[in-house]
């Protein structure tokens, strides 16, 4: 009841208001991998969450308490499911106290920015934000978004910011597939429009994180998101570079980081690998070298970094072929069993990943090429299905682990196949006549 009271108390102090102490509702805008863990926390925070995305799908899915998100096993959803009213309609956010929205924020296809699904879901909220309301950004972006695109856009609906409803970007640090740190425990960054939208953002997240920094500016939030994802981005970049230079000089670059590694301060290990890929670091940095461009500035760390990063899968393809060549076959007619199609570890998200790349390249020169995913069970775009491990490392000519998932035995793959090529550093320290490393 303390929200629907909340709610009609349409007079401009709304927004001097804290938020309640005692349970709330919450929208998530957006249930993908950023979106959903939200939904789940803010439940079992004991509050009330309106979910909604427009891919009917997904709808239905967090309806039916069955996820999609590997971080999100069903059972926890469906511990919290009464709670959640899962959705397609933006009105049933006006009963919401506060709004996060996590839709997707792709580059088009000459890499700028596409703000389409944030235009499109900030379009659809002004039609229902309520007086007294918070709605907090929390897709990765360029400084600015949140002030010059979303504000004006809410304010479409007669209700003005730091008056009427509060602003704030917080941006997600969640990390698929990881279980140390999770979103009660990695500190959550908010910047308000206003100190008071700061304010009550701070108290938002309190509620599912055990600590939130406040900075001054939503800018200043949405460029730390983004300094974040530059730096591995530049660092990654950096150690593939010196394993192509490494792999020329004939020089182990997985003992060398290893060695580098034990170094106990100035030094932060990165592992070589054949790509970047997911959503966020072959994407976001590009968001800031657009932006950078309207204050007359190139971005050249970004761009060398993105120019080598998106060099690997072509470095390991060639990598595969000179294997290859060395036991006298050509790629032409070779099998070649693909190990691992998502981008990483442990997760089942195929964006940018730097393995379909490599799987294409290596079809395109005329290898008879087929993959094991537990994770990704098949890929249509490629005409291809998740082949069972048994036998398979015996089969093919060359077996080359892309993407370590955790509970398959490696070394028994290694001991199984003719030719393994490891682009991963899995098999580090072997050396075995077969055995090629990255
Ligand atoms: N995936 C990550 O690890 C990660 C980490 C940090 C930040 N981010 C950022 O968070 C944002 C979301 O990423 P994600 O990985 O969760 O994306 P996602 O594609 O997994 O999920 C986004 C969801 O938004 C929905 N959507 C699109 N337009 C919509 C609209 N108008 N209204 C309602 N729903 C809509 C989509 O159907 C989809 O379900 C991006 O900006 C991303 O860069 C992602």
């Amino acid at each position: 009841m303390l929200s629907l009271r909340w709610r009609f108390e349409q007079c401009r102090e709304t927004t001097d208001r804290p938020l309640s102490s005692a349970e709330m509702t919450v929208g998530v805008v957006g249930l993908g991998y950023v979106g959903l863990p939200l939904v789940v926390a803010f439940a079992e925070a004991g509050d009330r969450v309106v979910a909604l995305d427009i891919d009917p799908l997904k709808v239905a899915a967090v309806g039916k308490g069955e996820s999609y998100i590997e971080d999100i096993p069903s059972e926890r959803l469906r511990a919290v499911l009464p709670q959640i009213r899962a959705t397609h309609r933006y009105a049933d956010l006006a009963q919401a106290e506060a709004v996060l929205i996590c839709v997707p924020t792709p580059l088009t296809d000459n890499r700028e920015p596409d703000l389409g699904p944030l235009d499109a879901a900030a379009q659809s909220l002004t039609q229902v934000v309520q007086p007294g309301q918070l709605i907090v950004l929390e897709s990765t972006t360029y400084p600015g978004t949140t002030r010059e695109r979303l504000v004006p856009m809410l304010e479409g609906s007669g209700l003005r910011v730091g008056d009427d409803i509060s602003v704030a970007f917080s941006p997600e640090r969640v990390d698929p597939g990881r279980t140390d740190y999770t979103l009660r425990n990695t500190p959550k960054v908010v910047g308000g429009i206003t100190p008071a939208c700061a304010e009550r953002a701070e108290t938002l997240y309190g509620r599912v994180c055990d600590h939130v920094v406040k900075v001054s500016t939503p800018e200043a939030a949405e460029m730390t998101k983004l300094l974040e994802n530059i730096f591995r981005s530049v660092n990654i970049a950096l150690v593939n570079e010196l394993a192509i230079l490494c792999e020329r000089m004939g020089i182990d670059i997985w003992e060398v980081v290893d060695a580098a590694s034990t170094k106990p301060y100035g030094f932060m290990r990165f592992e070589p690998g054949p790509g970047m890929g997911g959503h966020c670091l072959p994407v976001d940095p590009f968001y800031l070298t657009w932006r950078a461009r309207q204050f007359h500035m190139s971005t050249e760390f970004i761009e060398l970094a993105g120019k080598i990063n998106q060099q690997m899968p072509y470095h390991c393809v060639e990598r595969i072929e000179r294997a290859l060549n060395d036991v006298a076959r050509p790629v032409k007619g070779s099998k070649i069993l693909v190990l691992g199609a998502s981008y990483k570890g442990g997760v089942g998200d195929i964006r940018e990943s730097p393995g379909l790349r490599i799987i294409e390249v290596l079809a395109e020169r005329g290898g008879i090429v087929s993959y094991h995913d537990d994770f990704v069970p098949s890929l249509p775009d490629l005409g291809l299905e998740s082949v069972p491990l048994e036998g398979a490392a015996e089969e093919a000519d060359a077996v080359v682990l892309v993407t370590a998932h955790p509970g398959i035995d490696y070394s028994g793959m290694v001991e199984r196949s003719s030719l393994f090529v490891d682009l991963r550093g899995v098999t580090r320290g072997v050396r075995l006549d077969h055995l090629v490393r990255l």
